[in-house]
């Protein structure tokens, strides 16, 4: 069926289908559809949709998911040096993450649906242990990846941070030649947006809900993670990490202190550093970007820099409110 399927016609099917759905104005310079109470960036919707028909995830597959902004780039790395160790040495100089994108390296299930005449027969070919990333919500998911009891490590970021970042993001990703010229819409019109729900892979509290709740009822194959965390005691969540993903950390690594090698890898410094993040290209047909948009501060509370306190009240209120019931709470838990 897959190759079939990926084949460029069979995404043209899906195009039509994805032209069916209502569109909504997005938060960027590009409209979303709306399919299922989810929005989707509409030119991701047709591969986001063959994605599910056609993705057959393997038990030892890495699913990395994220909302845009909620620190992909990094998880992306951090995974990546983890489950690579083996044969790539974090402290090797010549290291996959010194001389390519994460993005490349963990590429997006979508940006490879979008982007390749044979998806399935790329994905297919791609060697054990597969780590592929998604910004889909969890319902939108093939069922093979519940069945197949694959490692699913999702990551959430403060609502506030990821809308600054977003913010910042879709400014400088404008800038480049290959995104078409519409205009921004002013911080205030975004961020009313926002709290209506409207985001790429959106409402944020939904697809958060969605994981959480997964990560709760299937916890040795779903982990939550926050960019929070993993910012306050990196080492201690890259080492839970590879619990999780079933390449704990050995004794002698400890010693050796691989997990702070992994670490120092993949820190912000590092990475804007290496050319492939300042130079390369991230993207696809008509939207197209440089890699460099994908680094910029990495703070806990950068959002003060645009939200006022009462908008950040505001903001906090609209997703608790939302996430009542899920069991989630980006106050309490
Ligand atoms: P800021 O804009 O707040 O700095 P994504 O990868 O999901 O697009 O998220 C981008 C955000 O993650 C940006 O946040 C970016 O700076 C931050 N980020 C990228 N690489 C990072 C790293 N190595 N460590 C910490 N944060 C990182």
């Amino acid at each position: 069926m897959g190759e079939q399927n990926g084949a460029a016609d069979g995404l043209a099917r899906y195009e039509v289908l994805a032209s069916s759905f209502p569109t909504c104005r997005g938060l960027g310079t590009s409209p979303y559809r709306k399919f299922n109470n989810f929005l989707y960036p509409a030119h991701l919707m047709a591969p986001t949709l063959a994605m599910r028909d056609t993705f057959v995830a393997r038990p030892t597959d890495v699913v990395l998911a994220t909302m845009p902004k909620a620190g992909t780039t990094w998880l992306k790395a951090l995974v990546y040096a983890v489950v690579h160790r083996g044969r790539h040495a974090p402290r090797d100089r010549r290291h996959p993450l010194l001389l390519s994108s994460p993005h490349d390296l963990v590429p997006f299930l979508h940006s490879l649906y979008q982007n390749s005449s044979h998806p399935t027969r790329l994905i297919d070919a791609m060697p054990s242990p597969r780590t592929l990333a998604v910004h889909a919500p969890l319902s939108l998911m093939n069922a093979s990846v519940a069945a197949s009891r694959c490692r699913v490590v999702y990551l959430c970021r403060d609502p506030k941070d990821a809308l600054v970042s977003f913010w910042h993001y879709i400014a400088k990703a404008a800038k480049h030649p290959a995104v078409p010229g519409s205009s921004l819409a002013p911080f205030p019109e975004v961020f009313e947006l926002y709290c209506d729900g409207v985001s790429a892979f959106g409402p944020v509290w939904d697809h958060m809900a969605e994981y959480w709740k997964e990560s709760v009822a299937r916890p040795e194959e779903v982990m939550f993670l926050r960019y929070e965390q993993l910012k306050e005691d990196t080492v201690g969540s890259v080492k839970r990490m590879a619990q999780f993903l079933g390449v704990p950390f050995t004794d002698d690594e400890v010693t050796q202190r691989v997990p702070e090698a992994v670490v120092s890898l993949c820190g912000m410094d590092r990475m804007k550093s290496v050319e492939a993040n300042r130079d390369g290209e991230h993207g696809g047909s008509g939207w197209t970007f440089k890699n460099s948009a994908f680094f910029r501060k990495g703070e806990v509370g950068d959002w003060k820099e645009l939200l006022t306190p009462e908008m950040a009240s505001r903001l906090d209120a609209v997703v608790e409110e939302n996430l009542r019931g899920s069991g989630l709470s980006l106050i309490r838990n």
